[in-house]
């Protein structure tokens, strides 16, 4: 960090607990009104308060490839080709710490291979990247996670046949019966399973699956799948969440929960890294964007920045540019006019088509 920077920070130190008037927001600084983050288990429903975004993430004007003050991860020259198709070519990215960035693009536009390449699932042709100051080139996914990298998947990939504290357990790293000498031990993992049990017990409590912990992951809905992931993602305490299209098939009443959930994880510390096609939820809960296309990082920049570039509204937002998504899910008190039902019934459309598509 050089001397002149300011470091990052959200625009209402005070919250969650400010419950009155909140103080003059900064200029360009989008407000939002959500729920106070859902820490341990307590079921009883929160006042609406804000959630601040955080700002001052880059080091100068917002264009692809900008310095940021304090990146978790820096990106260069990764590229990844298939046959004669290049699917990333990212020159310059760095991932700003402490803050929700949204990957953006067109389907096809790169976001879920360069995912792969950069939590180790996955080799590039070329290039270089490294997490919390870590080079990760050659370094296989599991010990990526275990530094504190975790990613979730674009097609949920619970296991079925498993009880959803079953897949619960699987998110946990660095397990002493892993180990050979620890492994005629039992003590000593029997009070680890322990403990990773009641971990598992907590975090299913906190996003609302505590009543599904010895059903079948076969049974739960693809929303809750989704949350089942991210809760499985969260057993092994990392420091940057990536999130591959959260909300993609998920029923409209779970978005608000999904969406709060992701607010949460910068709330409690984390850095979060997520894929989302969905502008609004993007201008919902990003502090940063960064568009992808043809596997390129073509702009970044806050939502508002980024959302004003004609290029990138015309190529990428398509229509219901003035909607608020909050109005949508139900988390703003606002009017549902013509655009707001036309944007609901295109929401309900995709998640039936994802529903029947999972159910394919
Ligand atoms: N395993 C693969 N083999 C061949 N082509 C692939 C493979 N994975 C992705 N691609 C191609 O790479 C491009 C980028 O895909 P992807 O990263 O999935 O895009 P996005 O997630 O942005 O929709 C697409 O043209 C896709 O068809
Ligand atoms: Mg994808």
């Amino acid at each position: 960090m050089s001397g002149d920077q300011q470091p990052p920070k959200t625009s209402a130190e005070d919250m969650p607990s400010t419950e009155e008037t909140p103080a003059t927001p900064h200029v360009g600084v989008e407000e939002e009104t959500t729920s106070t983050p859902h820490v341990g288990a307590d079921p009883t429903p929160t006042k609406p308060v804000r959630r601040a975004k955080t700002t001052g993430l880059a080091k100068g004007e917002p264009v692809a490839g900008v310095a940021k003050v304090d990146p978790i991860m820096i990106i260069d020259n990764v590229s990844r080709h298939f046959g004669g198709l290049t699917a990333v070519d990212v020159e310059h990215l760095e991932i700003p710490r402490g803050a929700i960035t949204a990957l953006i693009g067109p389907n096809g536009a790169g976001k879920t291979t360069l995912f792969n390449l950069l939590c180790g699932f996955d080799k590039p042709n070329s290039g270089t990247w490294s997490y919390d100051g870590t080079q990760l080139a050659g370094i296989p996914s599991f010990k990526v996670a275990r530094m504190g990298q975790v990613r979730t998947f674009q097609l949920t990939k619970s296991l079925s046949l498993l009880s959803v504290l079953e897949n619960m357990k699987l998110g946990a790293t660095r397990q002493k019966g892993e180990k050979l000498w620890a492994s005629v031990l039992p003590m000593l993992w029997r009070s680890q399973e322990r403990e990773i049990e009641q971990k598992a017990l907590g975090l299913l409590d906190r996003f609302k699956l505590g009543e599904k912990a010895s059903d079948f992951a076969a049974s739960l809905s693809g929303g809750q799948r989704k949350l089942l992931e991210m809760a499985r993602a969260l057993m092994s305490d990392p420091q940057l969440v990536m999130l591959d299209e959260p909300m993609a098939g998920v029923n409209p009443a779970l978005t608000q929960s999904l969406l709060d959930h992701i607010v949460d994880l910068k709330e409690l510390g984390m850095t979060v890294l997520f894929v989302e096609h969905d502008m609004h939820m993007v201008r919902h809960i990003a502090d940063w964007v960064v568009v992808m296309a043809e596997g390129r990082v073509v702009a970044e920049g806050p939502p508002e920045t980024v959302m004003q570039d004609p290029a990138v509204i015309d190529a990428y937002l398509g229509r219901h540019q003035d909607v608020d998504l909050g109005v949508v899910t139900g988390r703003v008190a606002g009017k549902i006019g013509a655009e707001e039902r036309e944007l609901l019934e295109e929401i309900e459309e995709e998640t039936e088509h994802a529903v029947t598509e999972e159910h394919a």
